[in-house]
This record gives structure tokens, C-alpha cells and sequence, in this order.
């Protein structure tokens, strides 16, 4: 974060998992500021890293060389069972987020220019904030992956701008928040613009950055794969009595030209790609890439289950045990809104029903009830 040149990072609850201990010598040394309003010491109320924090800005373009004073705080979501100790024994405890800005937000307005809270809050207790404590400018937000794009009418008399901006631009890095400022001038009042900025392709990836994403990338995966439980899995598929997956290879005897089709498609090979990126422990990535994750008798992991890894037959037909003794006629039908389940937008940017569907195909085309105009098209 200090290297994309952060001003600032809010600590919320999930950081403290890393350890205080750890954390806290982060905050001395990091070269972005790690801060927090509300993460208090249970003992004492004091602040257990730095609560705010002052920021001079010299603002470019025709305002010349003026300095803007921006004021900071951070307040993470009250969790009334959230209690870590420190290596001495104290316990770092969230206090109430309303009432540590009622306290904070007055001196630090004094000042500031501009007072923003970077809030991992609920929306509706940001709006709150907004509308019961005086003087802030702008809530910038982070809940998950919910986006919000507001502006709250501040009461009458605050110090602020008499709008408070109320930005969260989801998750995962995969969107900026802009927010431009234009101080008055002659004959044009002060105004404020806001964007969400996508990073999608047109926005070219940092090489440095990159590489530490991967490098971390690749820890995780590693973490992962020793903590990831060894089963037999082949012997869990014998003794289950419900649905269970048999594995294409079953299905090829009966089905010999569907099979030589599908093994010919990359997803008999989907597995081999998250091999390649290093990320075939990862929980986020495994699901679309292999046969039942997370069903009964499904993919469980690498090492368990590495025959249930790729898109196999039963990723879309389902669990093919039973067919076609018991489950004959009735067995597998693939309505075509499944493909979007794994095609989502996120991970199939190109996806296109009619072009896909045309180069998995591996069944006769039965004529579609209004055969007669689809032919004419
Ligand atoms: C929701 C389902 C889904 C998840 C989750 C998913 N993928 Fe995929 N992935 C797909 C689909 C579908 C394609 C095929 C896209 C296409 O060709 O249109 C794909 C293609 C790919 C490709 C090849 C295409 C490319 O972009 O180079 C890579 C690499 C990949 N996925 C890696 C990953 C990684 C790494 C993760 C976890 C961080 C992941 N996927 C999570 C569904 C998913
Ligand atoms: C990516 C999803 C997917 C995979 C993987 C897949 N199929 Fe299919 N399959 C379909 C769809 C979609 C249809 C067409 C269903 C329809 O039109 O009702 C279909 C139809 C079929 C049919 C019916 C044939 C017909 O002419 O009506 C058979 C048999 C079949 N698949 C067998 C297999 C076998 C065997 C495998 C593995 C070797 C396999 N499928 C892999 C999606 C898939
Ligand atoms: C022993 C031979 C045999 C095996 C093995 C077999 N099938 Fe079938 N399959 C059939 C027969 C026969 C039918 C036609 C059933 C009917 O019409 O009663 C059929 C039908 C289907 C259909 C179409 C169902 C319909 O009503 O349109 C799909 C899809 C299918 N099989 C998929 C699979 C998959 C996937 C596998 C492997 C998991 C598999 N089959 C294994 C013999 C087999
Ligand atoms: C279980 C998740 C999943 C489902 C369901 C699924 N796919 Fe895929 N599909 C993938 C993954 C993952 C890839 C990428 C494999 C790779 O490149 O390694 C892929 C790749 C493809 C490709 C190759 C794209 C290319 O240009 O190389 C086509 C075509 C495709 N899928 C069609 C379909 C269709 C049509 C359906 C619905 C009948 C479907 N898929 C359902 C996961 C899925």
C-alpha cells in the first residue's frame, strides 16, 4: 500500500488477527500509516495505534501553490465480542464508533480543510455518522464487496461543506473511488466530482506490484496446501449411499463421441491452469475449476480427490452414480443459464451463450419450438 502511495490504511478487526504484537510494530514502521479511532485498550480507553491523522496537500492546477490540510480518522464496526490481548496482557477492544467521533471529529476540525473517515461501518451506521456528528466531509467506506455512491445534506451550521460524500467501492482492488475537489475561485463556487474507476484491462497492471501480488500469491497457496486434510477420497465414494461422482472415464464406454468431444474442450484441462498460476489450493479458485466442490463426494482438495479435478461430465450433469440402471431418461439435464454459474462476467468477461454452447456441443440440436424464425435469423 505504500508503495500505490496510500496516505493512509484504517485498521480494522480482521488486521488484528495477525497479532497486535505484530501490528503494532508494523504501524511504527510501515510506510503507509496504519491508524484506528476506535481499536482502544479495554483498561484505559486510550487509543491502541495512532487515532487520526494530519496531512498537508499542495493543491495543483490553477489554485497555485495553496495548501489543504486534510484531517483523518478511521473507525472500524463495533464488535462487542472482539477482545485481543496484547503480549503483556492488556486488550485492545472496540469502542463505540458514534461516540469516538463525537469526541474526535470537533478538535480534529479545527485543524483540517477537510475531515474524511475511513469507515469499514455498516452503510446505514456511515449515514448515521454523517448525520449525527458535525463536520466531516467524507466517509469513505469499505463493507465487503458493497458499492454506495451518496451525498448526505450535513444539519444546518456544520463546519463542513454542507454535503457529505459517502463512497465504498467494493473489494478485491477491482475498483478506484475518485473524488476530485475544485476549491472556489473567481466567479466559480467550490464543487466536488465523484467516479468509480474500474480496473479492468484498460487499466494495465503495475509489474512491481504484480510481483509481490504473485509471490504472495504463491505463500498462501503453500500455506494452504500443507494445511489441506488428506482423504481417501475413492474410498469415501465407495461407501456413500447417496448421489456420488463416477468420473468421465465411467461415462465414455456408453457416450464414446460426447466423451471424445469433451476431452477435446479445455474444460477437461481446467485444472491444470490454477496449477500453473500456483493457486490449486485455493479455496476461491477451485470450485469452477474441478467436478462437486463442496457436494458430497465432490472435489475436496489436490491431494484427496485429484479425479474429480477439471470440469468434468458430472460438473454439469451431476453425480452419475445410478445412471443409467435406476436413473435412465430422466438423468442430467443442463439448463443453459448454468453455464453462468463459472461464466460470470468477473471470470468470463467474453462469454457469448450461442458461440460457447456451439463449442462444447456434444448432443443433437433438437428443434427448438419456434424452429421456424430461429432458421430464418
Ligand atoms: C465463478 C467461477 C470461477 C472462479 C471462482 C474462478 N474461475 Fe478461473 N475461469 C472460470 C471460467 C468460466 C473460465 C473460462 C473463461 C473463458 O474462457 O471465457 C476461467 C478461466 C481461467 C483462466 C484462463 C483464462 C485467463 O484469464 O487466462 C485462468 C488462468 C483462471 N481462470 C484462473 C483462476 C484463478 C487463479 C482463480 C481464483 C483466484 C479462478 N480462476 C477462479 C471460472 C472461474
Ligand atoms: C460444460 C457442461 C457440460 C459438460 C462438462 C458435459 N456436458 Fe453433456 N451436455 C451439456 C449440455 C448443455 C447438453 C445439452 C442439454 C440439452 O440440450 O438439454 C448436454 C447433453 C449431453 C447428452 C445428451 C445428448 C443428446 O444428444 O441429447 C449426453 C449423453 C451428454 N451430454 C453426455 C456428456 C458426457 C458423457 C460428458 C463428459 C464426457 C458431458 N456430457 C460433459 C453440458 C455438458
Ligand atoms: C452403461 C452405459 C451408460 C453409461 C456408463 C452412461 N450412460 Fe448416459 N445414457 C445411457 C443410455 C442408455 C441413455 C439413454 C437413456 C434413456 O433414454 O432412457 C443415456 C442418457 C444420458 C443422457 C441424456 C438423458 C436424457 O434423457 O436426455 C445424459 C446427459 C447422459 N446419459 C450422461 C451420462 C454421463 C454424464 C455419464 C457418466 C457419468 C453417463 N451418461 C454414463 C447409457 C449410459
Ligand atoms: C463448473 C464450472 C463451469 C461450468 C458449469 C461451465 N464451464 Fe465452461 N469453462 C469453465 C472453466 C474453468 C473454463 C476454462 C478452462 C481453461 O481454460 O483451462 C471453461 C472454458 C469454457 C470454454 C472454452 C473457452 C475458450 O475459448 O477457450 C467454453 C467454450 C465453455 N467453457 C463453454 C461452456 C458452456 C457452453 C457451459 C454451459 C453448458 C459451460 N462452459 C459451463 C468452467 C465451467
Amino acid at each position: 500500500m505504500g508503495r500505490l502511495g496510500y496516505a493512509a490504511a484504517n485498521l480494522g478487526e480482521k488486521e488484528l488477527l495477525l497479532g497486535v504484537d505484530r501490528l503494532q510494530e508494523w504501524a511504527k514502521q510501515a510506510t503507509v500509516p496504519l491508524i484506528s479511532s476506535n481499536l482502544v485498550y479495554q483498561d484505559t480507553g486510550e487509543p491502541a495505534f495512532p487515532s487520526s491523522l494530519l496531512k498537508s496537500v499542495t493543491l495543483g492546477g490553477s489554485a497555485g501553490k495553496r495548501k489543504l490540510k486534510v484531517g483523518i480518522l478511521g473507525l472500524a464496526k463495533m464488535n462487542t465480542g472482539l477482545s485481543t490481548s496484547t503480549p503483556d496482557g492488556r486488550r485492545i477492544v472496540t469502542a463505540d464508533p458514534l461516540v469516538t467521533a463525537k469526541t474526535l471529529v470537533p478538535p480534529l476540525r479545527k485543524k483540517c480543510d477537510l475531515l474524511i473517515v475511513l469507515a469499514t461501518l455498516d452503510p446505514n451506521q456511515a449515514r448515521d455518522l454523517a448525520k449525527q456528528v458535525p463536520g466531516i466531509d467524507m466517509i469513505l467506506g469499505g463493507f465487503g464487496p458493497l458499492e454506495l455512491s451518496e451525498e448526505i445534506p450535513a444539519d444546518a451550521g456544520s463546519p463542513g461543506s454542507g454535503l457529505i460524500r459517502l463512497s465504498y467501492v467494493g473489494n478485491q482492488g477491482k475498483k478506484v473511488g475518485e473524488i476530485r475537489l475544485f476549491p472556489a475561485e473567481q466567479g466559480a463556487p467550490a464543487k466536488r466530482e465523484s467516479y468509480t474507476v474500474i480496473l479492468g484491462k484498460q487499466v494495465p497492471d503495475d509489474p512491481a506490484i504484480m510481483d509481490l501480488v504473485e509471490k504472495n500469491r504463491i505463500a498462501i497457496n503453500e500455506i494452504n496446501k500443507k494445511s489441506a486434510p488428506l482423504v481417501d477420497g475413492e474410498k469415501l465414494r465407495a461407501m456413500w449411499d447417496g448421489e456420488s461422482f463416477v468420473k468421465s472415464a465411467a461415462c465414455k464406454s456408453c457416450h464414446e463421441e460426447a466423451f471424445q468431444i469433451w476431452e477435446g474442450s479445455s474444460h477437461a484441462r481446467a485444472f491444470h491452469i490454477l496449477e500453473e498460476k500456483h493457486q490449486d489450493y485455493n479455496p476461491e479458485c477451485v470450485g469452477c475449476h474441478t467436478t462437486g466442490f463442496r457436494r458430497p463426494t465432490g472435489f475436496l482438495n489436490a491431494k484427496s480427490t485429484p479425479d474429480l479435478e477439471n470440469v468434468q461430465c458430472e460438473a454439469c450433469h451431476g453425480p452419475g452414480k445410478g445412471h443409467p440402471d435406476t436413473i435412465g431418461a430422466g438423468y442430467g439435464p443442463v439448463s443453459r443459464e448454468f453455464c453462468v454459474t463459472c461464466h460470470t462476467p468477473d471470470n468470463s468477461p467474453d462469454f457469448n451463450e450461442a458461440a460457447y454452447l456451439l463449442k462444447i456441443r456434444h448432443w443433437e440440436e433438437k428443434p427448438a419450438p419456434d424452429a421456424a424464425s430461429a432458421s430464418s435469423r
